[in-house]
């Protein structure tokens, strides 16, 4: 080398280290000793070196790192990142146990246990080369996980630069939101009058995935380390638990409550610890895990293809918690039904705040018996819709009348809430009802149908009280220089809005057609729909049989979509919608092998890679059927987070396979197991 290349080296790497300590100091600490500019001209000195000494540009340089958006790029693990077995009982517990023995054969037992908590938030495996940190990733799949360098470079838990580390060290932990944090994000939320987050699990992963690594910092996310992925010069270890000393050596943070122990016993009693302090922690847990802490054993008893036979997560049951019933209140939605909910005193259950549940309708009211004054049960599970399981009756009041179905809209226009034979809802008929419009402008805008950022209850609410807004299609007629003399309604908020609205006009026909708010047709409805007629005028000619051909479709739903653009006060508005240009075109068919011809495919519990209807939509694109229960039929049974109790039972009885995500994935592509 030569002194020129020399001097470069040295100063890079000078600029490098400084780089990094400023950086940390900047987004960890949140105590920069330097400027901003003063920050930015080092790393343009760095980006100027490295670009006349390409020999020394490296990937875990801060330019490439430092500041760049996440990239969320696919990232293949090296060593997959499979989920844990799961039992729901100490019986489950037991079997598992049992199958372990017999797995190892005669003379040999699993020994230790390493027990630890299960954190309820997301899995990430972070990279180390040479001791720098070189990359992050989500778990995706299993096989490959998405880049999330950026943002976990902001996480002060994960060390970005390790003394002493093996060539290649992969860590493995979880990412989660203190609860603390958690409620002061949300008080500042309320304060600004915004929709609160609904957990923290759900919080954290949305904060990983913010575009801006500042914005995702600034979130103060934390990391527990628990498992190690792929390493190469590393020391040999024989045991689980000496990979925490060794981590912890390194500066990883291990929770404090991990316990190796020696039977079946004192595992099944570090999970009923787990579970009744699970409330004591600053984070949610959502079960305990146990795995065999020797790791020849780990080594002998294999994998499956979604889990490692030598580890189980015990799962809690779902929370319940008991609170008051303040009120029953009736909400009326934009197709003018009424749904009464359960105006509770709020109450911490699972890790976030209830305070209304919905009551479904009247004969769930009578059937639950839950009367204005009681003491109820609210229950959630995961990230289930809270609950009201049902009174207290010991804590009833003396004298507590049942609650009646109010008889009139509380619109205040007086009109009367009916109910027809073998419904079991109450509609409001008046077709000027203020609460309905409101509804389904809100509906029309919400995340599923039109997107329309910033359109949210308060804005409907404001723009329909100050009447620049009656209907959906008066959204794209609104007159801005009036929106501009509301209060509150700053030049941003105008052009954000603008914008936003100007979007939406591309969403396509399926996200139109939820919008439109027809009666039957539910969101997986709506794509179907849009799918099978392509362009929202052959929908408007279409007779009813031709409306009952679409797969799936019954008479109910045709006639209603019938009837929708029959009548002339739809009409009008979709002409209106036309006029102003909202695409009216469905979306392009994606053709997929139908390598699922004829099975059936059952999914249980939340996925991380689809929504509910997403996982059947994928399955019925690909010509097989996706029902809600588990039969002699089905081909597998998939599991995603918090999934039904009773499926998994009823596969095992059957024989029906039971896959994870990442084998769904291989089973969509290919067609087999
Ligand atoms: S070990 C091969 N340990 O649970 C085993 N996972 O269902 C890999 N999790 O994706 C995981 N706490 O998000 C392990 N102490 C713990 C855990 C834990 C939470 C999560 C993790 C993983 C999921 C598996």
């Amino acid at each position: 080398m030569s002194d020129v290349t020399d001097d470069a080296a040295a100063r890079i790497a000078q600029l490098r280290d400084q780089i990094v300590r400023h950086n940390d100091l900047y987004f960890r600490a949140n105590k920069p000793d330097i400027t901003d500019a003063q920050f930015d001209s080092l790393v343009v000195e760095l980006q100027t070196l490295e670009a006349e000494n390409p020999e020394l540009a490296a990937a875990s340089s801060p330019t490439q790192t430092v500041g760049a958006p996440a990239s969320f790029a696919p990232v293949a693990h090296e060593v997959p990142m499979m989920s844990l077995d799961k039992a729901f009982s100490t019986d489950e517990f037991d079997q598992w146990h049992l199958r372990l023995g017999r797995a190892l054969g005669e003379g040999r037992a699993a020994g230790a246990f390493a027990c630890e908590l299960k954190f309820d938030g997301l899995a990430i495996s972070v990279r180390y080369e040479k001791g720098k940190l070189v990359r992050a990733a989500t778990r995706g799949n299993g096989q490959v996980g998405e880049d999330v360098t950026a943002n976990v470079l902001g996480i002060r838990d994960v060390p970005q630069e390790l003394v002493g580390a093996p060539e290649v060290l992969e860590v493995r932990g979880e990412v989660y939101l203190e609860i603390s944090e958690f409620n002061r994000l949300n008080e500042r939320l309320s304060e600004k009058g915004e929709s609160r987050y609904a957990n923290p699990r759900n919080t954290a992963a949305g904060s990983l995935r913010l575009k801006d690594p500042v914005a995702s910092a600034a979130r103060n996310l934390r990391w527990f380390s628990y498992q190690l992925g792929d390493v190469v010069g590393g020391p040999a270890f024989t045991r689980h638990s000496e990979t925490f000393e060794f981590l912890a050596d390194l500066g990883f943070p291990v929770n404090d409550q991990v316990q190796v122990v020696d039977t079946a016993e004192e595992v099944k009693a570090f999970f009923a610890k787990a579970e009744s302090n699970r409330h004591l922690f600053d984070y949610e847990i959502d079960g305990a895990v146990a795995k065999v802490d020797s790791l020849v054993l780990q080594r002998d008893l294999g994998v499956t293809s979604h889990h490692p036979r030598w580890a189980i997560a015990f799962k809690f049951a779902p929370e319940e918690q008991p609170t008051k019933l303040l009120d029953i209140h009736v909400s009326i939605g934009g197709k003018g039904k009424a749904t009464p909910f359960a105006v509770l005193e709020p109450v911490l259950v699972a890790g976030s705040t209830v305070q209304m549940a919905t009551l479904h309708n009247q004969d769930q009211v009578a059937y639950k018996d839950v009367r204005p004054g009681d003491t109820v049960l609210v229950r959630k599970a995961g990230d289930v819709i809270p609950e009201v399981l049902g009174p207290v009756l010991s804590e009833r009041p003396k004298g507590l009348a049942p609650w009646e179905f109010p008889s009139h809209c509380s619109c205040g226009l007086n009109f009367p809430l009916t109910r027809n034979d073998g419904d079991a809802a109450h509609y409001c008929l008046n077709t000027v009802c203020p609460l309905q419009r409101d509804a389904w402008i809100e509906h029309f805008a919400a995340r599923a149908a039109m997107d329309i950022e910033g359109f949210g209850e308060r804005t409907v609410r404001l723009f329909t009280e100050h009447d620049l807004l009656s209907d959906i299609a008066g959204i794209y007629e609104l007159d801005f220089e009036k929106v501009r003399r509301i209060e509150g309604f700053g030049e941003t908020s105008v052009t954000n809005l603008q914008a936003s609205i100007e979007a939406s006009k591309t969403r396509g026909l399926g996200p139109l057609l939820i919008g439109l708010n027809i009666r039957h047709l539910g969101d997986t409805g709506a794509h179907v729909l849009a799918r099978a007629f392509g362009h929202l005028d052959r929908i408007l000619d279409a007779t009813v049989d031709e409306v009952a051909a679409v797969d799936g479709f019954g008479a109910t739903i045709a006639q209603s979509v019938h009837a929708y653009f029959a009548d002339p006060a739809n009409r009008a508005i979709v002409e209106r919608l036309r006029a102003a240009e909202v695409s009216f075109e469905g979306p392009e068919v994606v053709q997929v092998a139908p390598t699922l011809e004829g099975r059936t495919v059952v999914v249980s519990g939340t996925l991380a890679g689809f929504s509910r209807d997403g996982a059947k939509d994928a399955i019925v694109s690909r010509g097989g059927k996706s029902p809600g229960t588990v039969s002699k039929k089905t081909l597998a049974l998939v599991l995603g987070d918090s999934p039904g109790a009773s499926k998994i039972t009823k596969a095992e009885e059957l024989g029906v396979p039971i896959i994870d995500e990442a084998t769904f994935v291989l089973l969509l592509e290919s067609g087999e197991l």
